[in-house]
């Protein structure tokens, strides 16, 4: 059942997928797709972590600075958060498109998947920062609709090598990027009806025709 639905008219789709599967190049031409499909609606183009002022800030701590899991984890549930409260209940409450790139898929793969963080811890966190009474009905905040962008890890890795210098989670071996895209996987499997997967070892143009497929569907 989609509950968002029922309770906000706004739609919540994510972009999701290990570093350097290239989601990134495709969520601009995806909003361009859908805004000429809805010319009347408000799309709005965000980021995980960051999206806020203090998420932005968050960010840089989280990608450059050795921390604690339990730390890294917290802070990207208060990012998320402070996101959710700014930017993305009051789009998704007015009516509004938001696209992000990257939401909640990322934690459980990399803190749960990658860094060994506890599902239940997870399942709290998300509990605590996404749920919602309206009225007197309680859920919780979730995409209607992500993009997976699943690739190998090793043709990941070269991509990333030829494009920028990694940051501290790219710098990670390819044993954490396999536990990361196996818990993405998992989860696909789990919210089939949510999660689409997107084969990113396709060209440019191959998954540009598959997304604008997908923009007929929305
Ligand atoms: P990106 O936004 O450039 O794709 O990278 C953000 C990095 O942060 C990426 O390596 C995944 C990581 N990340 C987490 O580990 N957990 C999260 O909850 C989020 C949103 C991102």
């Amino acid at each position: 059942m989609n509950l968002q639905a029922q309770s906000y008219p706004g739609i919540f789709i994510t972009f999701e997928g290990i570093d350097g599967a290239g989601k990134s190049t495709h969520i601009n031409h995806f909003a361009r797709k859908l805004q000429e499909k809805y010319p009347n609606k408000k799309i709005i183009l965000t980021r995980e972590p960051g999206g806020t002022d203090l998420g932005e800030k968050l960010r840089t701590e989280l990608l450059n600075q050795p921390m604690h899991p339990e730390t890294e984890v917290l802070l990207m549930f208060a990012a998320r958060r402070e996101h959710l409260a700014q930017v993305i209940e009051p789009a998704l409450m007015s009516g509004d498109i938001v696209i992000s790139d990257r939401f909640t898929d990322s934690s459980f793969a990399y803190q749960c998947g990658g860094r060994g963080i506890s599902v239940t811890q997870l399942n709290t966190l998300e509990n605590w920062v996404q749920g919602r009474t309206i009225n007197g009905q309680a859920y919780e905040i979730q995409p209607n609709k992500t993009f997976l962008f699943d690739l190998s890890v090793e043709i990941a890795q070269k991509r990333r090598e030829q494009t920028r210098t990694p940051d501290k989670f790219e710098q990670l071996d390819t044993n954490f990027f396999n536990l990361v895209r196996n818990e993405y996987l998992r989860r696909a499997e789990v919210f089939q009806n949510r999660i689409k997967i997107i084969d990113a070892s396709l060209s440019i143009d191959d998954i540009q025709k598959i997304m604008d497929l997908e923009v007929g569907l929305l």
